[in-house]
């Protein structure tokens, strides 16, 4: 296993569409398998195929309470049912979270890391994180789902220190940043 580097926008390859997977192979695999090593690396709940720049239709997720990450190849959001309002960021937006609109419940069916067709309800974090991945492959992010344009907002402002040198610092002002 391997620990890819994550892309950050605005890469192009997150605004590109992901292509099914027609035959499951050993590369295939052992991609989902880094893509999960990375997303646990990374502290994130799920990481699609296009992060690590690869245009193929492959998922991974792993929720908070649970032991094993999920794999998913081709996944397909079959039905999406209500809207609600929630906080929101991704790995390749580092630095920011927002509000954005999903789905309360969602029909999801996918291919499993044997190929096998699976079918399951799912709502709370799931069927958010599994909403997200699937946009990445569609080449949409959370940003294109805002409840408004000012609901994206930065997680924590830099201190002065860690941004200017001492030089830079103006020591006679009393501004502080708080
Ligand atoms: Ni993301």
């Amino acid at each position: 296993m391997a620990i890819l580097p994550i892309l950050e926008i605005p890469n192009p390859l997150l605004r590109q569409r992901a292509k099914k997977i027609r035959s499951l192979s050993n590369k295939t695999i052992s991609l989902a398998h880094d893509m999960v090593e990375t997303m646990r690396e990374a502290g994130g709940v799920g990481l699609a195929a296009n992060q690590v720049g690869v245009l193929q239709r492959i998922i991974v997720i792993q929720l908070p309470e649970e032991e094993e990450a999920r794999i998913y190849l081709n996944p397909e959001i079959l039905k999406a049912t209500g809207s609600r309002k929630i906080e929101e960021g991704c790995l390749s937006l580092p630095g920011y979270r927002g509000i954005v609109t999903r789905s309360i419940k969602i029909r999801f069916q996918a291919l499993d890391s044997n190929f096998k067709t699976i079918k399951f309800k799912a709502d709370n974090l799931l069927s958010q994180a599994l909403e997200h991945e699937v946009d990445h492959l569609n080449g949409i992010l959370y940003t294109d789902h805002l409840v408004e344009h000012e609901s994206l907002y930065k997680i924590e402002e830099p201190k002065p220190t860690e941004t200017l040198s001492e030089d830079d610092l103006d020591t006679s002002s009393s501004f502080t940043i708080k």
